[in-house]
């Protein structure tokens, strides 16, 4: 949600912004701007355009040499997307110019009670942020450092901002509360940044910026302080980041060139989590703390709760322990009734998810021990939890996510595996092995893309709507399935309960509606085949996906046999290439699909 990054060196500040606008336009695309300080004049310029980085950068001024500036990556919360609500936003005497990623609680109250007397030109919350530090700069004779704190010492809310103050143009200074932050250092230089990914290609050094602090960057030092004033020492850590991660390669876009990474990212999976006998185990800690629990609280949003509801059929079936998945936006203000010792996993691909974080906020609060699982390393939601299990997928840049949520099925799987061995339950089947087979079986699909290409092409050419139906582990792979459909071609779509079907929502089945039934289960493969001949025989266009040994002549998609426990690892694949095929033949922005951005940092 909103990309920021800040630059001062001698390097051009504007090739810097805007390369790391573009690593990050990931987190928003509505629009962009930046704003540097030229070195001779030391005068301020701003470009800000609607829409994408592209269109941004065929605006600036490259020719200015230029070595401080301040860029931002849009995602709209105040105020549409517009030029007038792009960022940077500068104060009324235009001294000050600032960058926001976050939402600002009570700027409506800092408008009417400190600013009253302001004109607005934006309908931006950060437009009132900078007026305010203005104001303490002007009305108390304060420096932009002083004027700055106090002014965040009034703002409440989420923020990761950068500001410029044209006084002082050999200084940037930076905030953070709520909203990622890292500062990157360099030889000669330093970035801010709301990812690493941003200015990889300068420095592997990252420092990390707590919620209420303030950094002061000048070319050669980086001061941080928290909010009285006091300075705050805090080392670099080696960001383990390859910059060849970041790039789509041959790859027509990110979101194709990632389903193809998770064969490999489920054998680094194994990789990472054996022991030196081999065998698939996570910290005694972790165990420790689920199996002093009495019920495990899954929590999470969107494709990442969707893996939940797979991780749970796992666990309690490996290890019996009750487990509730939880849409974190919903159980951070109707928090159900709670088990004696609960013990909660978070699961967040960004593992910054603003729904997702106030609840650890509020399960941190309590006193409950919490397991964030995570791709990203030294996230928010991972620095907040007890413990953190990695899924070591690499940068997950196309907004549908696909190899993060095999990720996190795969991740919850070790896990089930290593409690079960810590509890010593009998195994029912050699996990390492059989995600082994998965690995290779997700090869085997990915490998047949132009079948499920023409699949897609013959079911969703023109198509409005679709359903996706299954049962049991099928049905949870289906509302993954709708949704991957629905964010990038637009296709509204429903994942359901196929037996459910006949109880109401069947009445909208017509002719031609694209019925799409997932089999892997035994136990339920003949009553969902009943379930897809009763909306074939209203007219409806069926195409069914089967696993070997459960398959029929005429199953459009056959998966290799994989264990039925294990079955979404498989069965997903070709539901991310459906949804993928129906966006790339709508002509549409696979990985930049319209309203969305990547790592949702607001509530
Ligand atoms: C859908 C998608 C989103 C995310 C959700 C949670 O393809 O990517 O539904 O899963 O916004 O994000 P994380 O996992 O970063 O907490």
């Amino acid at each position: 949600m909103c990309g920021i990054v800040g630059y001062i060196g001698n390097g051009s500040a504007q090739e810097v912004l805007l390369n790391g606008l573009e690593r990050l336009e990931y987190r928003g695309y509505d629009s962009a701007g930046v704003y540097v300080v030229d070195a001779e004049g030391q005068q301020g310029h701003l470009f800000r355009e609607e829409g994408r980085i592209a269109k941004l950068e065929s605006e600036v001024d490259m020719n200015l040499e230029a070595h401080t500036g301040i860029g931002h990556t849009r995602w709209a919360t105040h105020g549409e997307p517009s030029v007038r609500n792009a960022h940077p936003h500068q104060s009324t005497t235009g001294r000050f110019t600032l960058v926001h990623n976050g939402v600002i609680e009570n700027y409506n109250e800092i408008k009417e009670s400190i600013l009253s007397g302001v004109t607005f030109h934006s309908d931006t919350d950060t437009e009132v942020a900078v007026n305010l530090i203005e104001h303490y700069a002007l009305t108390d004779g304060l420096d932009a450092e002083a004027a700055f704190l106090k002014a965040l010492n009034v703002i409440e809310g989420s923020y990761a901002f950068a500001l410029i103050d044209s006084e002082e143009p050999g200084v940037v200074f930076a905030a953070k509360n709520k909203s990622p932050l890292l500062i990157g250092k360099g030889t000669d230089f330093n970035t801010i940044v709301s990812d690493a990914m941003a200015s990889i290609d300068l420095t592997d050094q990252y420092v990390e910026i707590h919620d209420g602090e303030i950094v002061i960057l000048t070319e050669e030092n980086v001061t941080i302080k928290n909010l009285k004033g006091e300075t705050v020492e805090r080392d670099a850590y080696t960001a383990q980041l390859d910059a060849s991660d970041l790039d789509k390669g041959t790859y027509p876009f990110y979101m194709i060139k990632e389903i193809d990474e998770q064969p490999a990212v489920l054998r680094r999976i194994i990789q990472e989590y054996q022991d030196e006998a081999g065998q698939l185990t996570v910290d005694q800690e972790i165990l420790d703390a689920i199996t002093a629990s009495d019920r495990i609280y899954i929590i999470g949003a969107g494709t990442s709760m969707h893996a939940g509801l797979v991780g749970k059929n796992i666990i309690e079936s490996l290890v019996g322990i009750p487990t509730e998945v939880h849409v974190a936006s919903e159980f951070a203000y109707n928090i159900p009734v709670l088990s004696k010792n609960p013990f909660f996993i978070y699961l967040t691909q960004s593992g910054e998810t603003a729904d997702s974080r106030q609840v650890l906020v509020q399960t941190n609060k309590l006193g409950y021990k919490s397991l964030t699982i995570t791709n990203v390393k030294g996230s928010t939601l991972s620095r907040e939890a007890d413990y953190t299990l990695l899924l070591n997928a690499g940068p997950e840049i196309a907004v549908a996510s696909t190899k993060a949520y095999t990720g996190q099925i795969a991740v919850m799987a070790v896990l089930a595996e290593a409690l079960r061995k810590d509890l010593g339950f009998e195994a029912k089947f050699d996990m390492k092995h059989e995600l082994s087979i998965i690995a290779n079986a997700i090869q085997v699909l990915i490998d047949e893309k132009d079948h499920v290409h023409a699949l897609a092409t013959d079911m969703f050419t023109d198509k409005r709507n679709a359903f996706y139906i299954g049962r049991g582990m099928d049905y949870e792979v289906s509302r993954e399935a709708a949704l991957k459909v629905k964010e990038i071609s637009y296709i509204q779509a429903e994942g359901f309960a196929a037996g459910e079907l006949k109880h109401g929502t069947i009445s909208l089945i017509e002719d031609g509606t694209p019925v799409i039934g997932i089999i892997t289960q035994a136990n339920t493969a003949a009553h969902s085949r009943g379930n897809i001949e009763e909306t074939r025989s209203r007219g409806a266009k069926t195409l069914v996906i089967s696993m070997k040994g459960l398959d029929r002549e005429g199953d459009d998609i056959v998966l290799p046999k994989v264990e039925s426990l294990l079955s979404p690892l498989v069965s997903v694949i070709p539901t991310q290439l459906l949804a993928y095929y129906a966006s790339l033949d709508r002509g549409l922005d696979v990985d930049k699909p319209r309203n969305l951005a990547k790592s949702v940092t607001v509530e």
